[in-house]
């Protein structure tokens, strides 16, 4: 079985989201480890109710990106970590981590890539008028939300205010990224 280590910075829903496939069976993956930049954040009580073990740490405490690269990288060797998923991780990637893990770094962005990268894509989104969005699940690469696409799904948001777009955007994220994952995890099972 796959092992995955969980990168999140915020409330963690996706990451929960994750969690719950995994415990139904849906998913066929172990989740060894959580990261997060952010000491205070609600992902680290989600992780505690599912039983993730938890890795927090303060970026300015460090001299560099490398620096905490490292010490991250460590642990995910102990670990045994195959798979990084990135699910609200609010910092790109460094070199370190993506040398050490080329093409097992997925993110999920909740916008149809290559439109709205970046930050607030829903505000985005909203602001520019589009009636359709979406979300798009992608391979990491330096950029911001530039890696290669794996799957999109397209969501309606003409007339929706910023909490029914949220609502709706989350919704598909935490049925689509679930499946996705499991999908590349058979497929690179398979090509290996
Ligand atoms: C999600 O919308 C995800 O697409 C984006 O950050 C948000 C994280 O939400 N990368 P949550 O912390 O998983 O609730």
């Amino acid at each position: 079985m796959k092992r995955i280590a969980i990168f999140a910075s915020g409330s963690g829903s996706n990451a929960e989201a994750i969690w719950q496939s995994i415990e139904r069976g849906v998913l066929e993956a172990e989740c060894v480890l959580l990261v997060t930049d952010q000491p205070e954040a609600k992902v680290l009580e989600r992780a505690e109710r599912y039983g993730i073990t938890s890795f927090s740490f303060i970026p300015k405490s460090y001299a560099s990106k490398a620096d905490f690269e490292e010490e991250i990288l460590v642990l995910l060797t102990s670990l045994r970590v195959d798979y990084i998923v990135l699910a609200g991780y609010m910092r790109l990637i460094g070199e370190v981590l993506l040398s050490a893990y080329p093409s097992r770094i997925l993110n999920i962005h909740p916008s149809l890539l290559p439109h709205f990268p970046g930050k607030d894509a829903i505000g985005q989104a909203l602001a520019a008028n589009v009636s359709v969005s979406g979300v798009t699940v992608h391979y990491v690469d330096a950029g911001m939300d530039t890696g290669p696409i794996i799957a999109q799904e397209s969501v309606e948001i003409e007339e929706c205010d910023r909490t029914e777009a949220t609502s709706r955007i989350q919704a598909v994220e935490h049925r689509l990224y679930p499946r996705v994952l499991q999908q590349v995890l058979n497929q690179q099972e398979v090509f290996k």
